[in-house]
């Protein structure tokens, strides 16, 4: 019988402080833990992740959030060393000064409790999200990953081997859901804003674009998508009451522009899956819309349960558990935070 293994994992790429153990018996995984200290209420207010604050709240947040992970899952700092196989942390992309805080706590406890590190790139944690709950995924598989930063469709031979098949020229369609949101005045996060305002208005029709819909690629453009937006709002004197149409529209676009940019490129490199990943993964159009469409083609769409779409630890441990099967490790002298950390 294989041995079980537990890793502890820490986030804190971007604005929640984060800590999970998962653990591996060797047919699935059982997610331990998974807490999460959210810091969206104070960011709120200024429209946007403002990156000192967010260190800062990491500061506080990291070691009780790593406390009540330990917890919660019925370790303690004393046993910690005995069940523990390995200490996973995201080491990038993200903002350096919040990578940092989860970093150098990772350093710490894997000096101290002499356990290896495993570095995670924040992307591929997004993806492994999906391994959380089902362990039959088919290779090739082609993950879209769309998030606030990245908006990426990556193509899985194998586990851990990842080639970009596809990227945006601009912005992410998070990014783009959060500055449509802005247009709007629907405050932040913003995908989930558009996605509740988001109405069919039998009164008042918008259309807006799809670009680079048919670019032959499977590149991405949303800066356009927004900037149409942003025009047909300045132009309509009444924008306010139509704040659900131009929701609606917006929603809509974006969902038929990554929907039809995957379909093509999973048949294309005739993939066996397909898998959604990040934080837009949690838009419930998208989701359904997808997955409709794919099941018309004959292909299976795996999409994590909404609570590991989002920044958690819980998708870093998932993609740790399977780089220390493939014994990827860093030592701690060695572990540095990289924002601009690369898929590969
Ligand atoms: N229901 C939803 N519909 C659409 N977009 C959503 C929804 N929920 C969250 N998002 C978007 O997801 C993004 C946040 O996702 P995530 O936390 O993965 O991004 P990030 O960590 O900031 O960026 P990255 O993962 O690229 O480093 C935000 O842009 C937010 O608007
Ligand atoms: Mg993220």
């Amino acid at each position: 019988m294989k041995k079980e293994i537990k890793i502890l994992a820490i986030e804190s790429s971007c604005d929640e402080t984060a800590a999970s153990i998962i653990a591996d018996d060797g047919n699935s995984l059982h997610i331990l833990s998974n807490i999460i200290a959210s810091q969206i209420d104070i960011h709120k207010q200024y429209g946007g992740v403002i990156p000192e604050i967010a260190a800062r709240e990491h500061c506080r947040n990291i070691i009780p959030v790593v406390n009540s992970a330990l917890k919660e899952a019925g370790l303690s700092g004393s046993n910690a060393t005995q069940e523990l196989q390995a200490i996973a942390v995201t080491t990038g992309p993200g903002l350096i000064t919040s990578l940092m805080v989860g970093v150098e706590t990772a350093r710490s406890l894997s000096y101290a409790w002499k356990l290896p590190l495993i570095s995670v790139n924040h992307i591929a944690g997004h993806i492994y999200a999906n391994w959380l709950n089902n362990q039959s995924i088919q290779f090739p598989c082609l993950v879209m990953t769309v998030s606030g930063g990245h908006n990426l469709l990556v193509l899985m031979t194998d586990h851990l081997k990842y080639k970009i098949v596809g990227d945006t020229k601009d912005d992410a369609a998070g990014e783009a859901f959060d500055k449509a949101a802005k247009i709007l005045g629907l405050g932040y996060p913003g995908g989930p804003a558009i996605a509740k305002a988001a109405q069919i208005d039998e009164q008042f029709k918008v259309k807006l674009p799809r670009p680079m819909l048919h670019s032959g690629d499977f590149n991405f453009s949303f800066s356009g998508l927004k900037t149409a937006l942003l025009y047909q709002v300045q132009k309509d004197k009444a924008a306010k009451n139509h704040t659900n149409a131009y929701a609606e529209e917006f929603e809509q676009a974006v969902t038929d522009i990554i929907t039809t940019k995957t379909l093509q490129a999973a048949k294309k490199y005739k993939t066996k899956t397909i898998m959604l990943a990040g934080g837009v993964s949690a838009n419930k159009r998208l989701r359904a819309f997808l997955t409709a469409k794919a099941l018309g083609q004959g292909l299976p769409v795996i999409i994590a349960p909404l609570p590991y779409t989002t920044d958690n630890a819980a998708m870093i441990a998932s993609a740790a558990i399977f780089q220390y099967h493939a014994g990827q490790f860093t030592p701690w002298h060695k572990l540095k935070a990289n924002p601009n950390l690369k898929l590969k």
